[in-house]
């Protein structure tokens, strides 16, 4: 009677747990409808983000960049990159034709946590250290007696109200940056007192956003490339745009007739969006309450953490993960590559799975069938995530019409359209280091777009694009060379 009895306990125990995934399952669901109910709310919020300042959750902000780099860039530029878990800086020597980099240095660091929260004078004191050091690195001792100033693009990826290709407000911080002293600072003057304060002769030519950065990288490469997507610690993206259809901004001029507009989709939001109660629990925990709903569901700082309330949940709701550590209470513990470790652990007894769950959370002797379910669970909240994504860039190319139905208030039949090749620049670790989210990302476009159209559409990864690109920007907009517009 007893072992029954425990056994009737283990099973009713187990079925709770299923439940917990069943119900995750049902929440994220994505079906192509939905997904194109996502697209279509995508190209009519960038339609009212650019009617008016405020007319929507997705920013549209301006760039002022109106021209790529076309490959005829020349001479030597740095780039400070600033935006995610990463901080990174660049130089690069261009060769004045296309695919001719002659050299690029670029040197990672992870940004120390506490300057996130700090003081903007310490995260800049922090940057232009590194920045000093790397030069005195990189430059020979000719290049140097050469006193020339040096030309620098600054990319710094946050929402920044920009008003001229050199020059932005900081609207807001989000990805765990929360330094108050400079919401609301001009950005460009702060790096150049920084700069100025370590006696580095620099000039920042360019502000920009990463995505436009990897923009500008893929345009360098292939001048098919119309708009450029970051998924990384955050997610964005940014396209170029008709300068009459940012009717926000009316008589804009600009050298092309168009301009780079930076969505910053991560604050995208539409009663389409799957959302579930671990979604809602996270947003009120994150330090960005409220703000950045799409990104939330989408980015790797954010994935990680989801998984990791499933499983809290999965652990309160039975004991055969044992019981709830700290560790599993402790949010953003979690972090993507682990998450994305474990989803693609192809151990048969899934080791990797076990390990993590032991040395991260600290839940100890998991048995495999509980693993499996974790597993499980990295799998919905990525799939969730990447397909959604795959909505958002099917969202900027039904509104410059690329989608092959003729754009938003466009009449012509899906047979009639000619399709153009359209290449998209995508940068960030969920895409190029995560297989199944990539894969994933791939099957959701075909399923929306239809392989028909879906086959003049490129995805192409570009590397280190939003410090790179700046770089391209910063020569396009030299004051040395022959085509600055200044
Ligand atoms: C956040 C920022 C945005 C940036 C993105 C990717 O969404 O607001 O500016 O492009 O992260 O780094």
């Amino acid at each position: 009677g007893v072992v029954v009895g425990r056994r009737l306990r283990s099973r009713r125990k187990w079925r709770r747990v299923v439940g917990v995934l069943r119900e995750l399952e049902d929440s994220c669901e994505t079906p192509v409808g939905r997904l194109k109910q996502v697209v279509d709310a995508m190209a009519v919020e960038m339609h009212a983000g650019l009617a008016s300042e405020g007319g929507s959750k997705l920013k549209m902000l301006l760039t002022f960049v109106d021209r790529l780099p076309t490959g005829s860039e020349i001479g030597t530029y740095y780039a400070l990159d600033l935006g995610g878990t990463n901080f990174r800086v660049l130089r690069v020597q261009l060769g004045g034709t296309r695919s001719s980099i002659l050299s690029k240095d670029v040197k990672r660091q992870r940004i120390p946590e506490h300057l996130m929260t700090s003081t903007s004078e310490d995260l800049f004191d922090f940057i232009t250290s590194k920045l000093k050091q790397f030069v005195e690195q990189e430059e020979t001792v000719s290049e140097a007696a050469q006193s020339r100033t040096r030309e620098l693009g600054f990319t710094f990826s946050f929402p920044v109200k920009q008003i001229s290709i050199r020059s932005g407000f900081l609207i807001r911080w989000n990805k765990g940056f929360a330094i108050e002293d400079m919401i609301g600072c001009e950005i460009v003057e702060r790096l150049q007192g920084a700069l100025m304060k370590k006696g580095l002769d620099m000039w920042a030519t360019v502000l920009v956003n990463d995505t436009v950065g990897i923009l500008a990288l893929g345009h360098y490469y292939d001048a098919d490339t119309v708009a450029a997507v970051k998924i990384g610690t955050g997610t964005n993206a940014c396209y170029m745009e008709r300068a009459d259809a940012i009717i926000k901004c009316q008589g804009l001029l600009t050298s092309s007739g168009g301009m780079v507009v930076n969505m910053e989709w991560g604050n995208f939001w539409s009663s389409h969006l799957p959302r579930t109660t671990y979604d809602i629990d996270m947003d009120l925990e994150s330090p960005n309450p409220n703000d950045q709903g799409f990104e939330k569901m989408i980015s790797g700082m954010y994935l990680g953490d989801i998984v990791r309330r499933v499983i809290l949940r999965m652990c309160e709701e039975s004991d055969i993960f044992g019981p709830v550590s700290s560790k599993l209470l402790t949010p953003f513990v979690l972090e993507m590559p682990l998450m994305a470790a474990m989803h693609e652990d192809e151990s048969p007894d899934l080791k990797e799975v076990a390990a993590i769950l032991r040395e991260t959370l600290e839940i100890q002797g998991v048995p495999l069938k509980a693993r499996r379910l974790v597993v499980k669970v990295c799998d919905v909240v990525t799939r969730r995530a990447a397909r959604l994504a795959a909505a958002g860039i099917v969202g900027i190319l039904k509104k410059i019409g690329r989608d092959g139905t003729g754009g938003i208030t466009g009449s012509r039949s899906r047979s009639d359209a000619k399709m153009r090749r359209t290449v998209v620049a995508v940068e960030g670790s969920l895409y190029t280091s995560y297989m199944m989210f990539r894969e994933y990302l791939h099957e959701a476009l075909n399923e929306i777009l239809g392989e028909e159209v879906a086959q003049h559409v490129v995805l192409r990864t570009t590397e280190d694009g939003s410090c790179v690109g700046a770089a391209l920007l910063a020569a396009l907009h030299s004051s040395s060379s022959s085509s600055s517009s200044s």
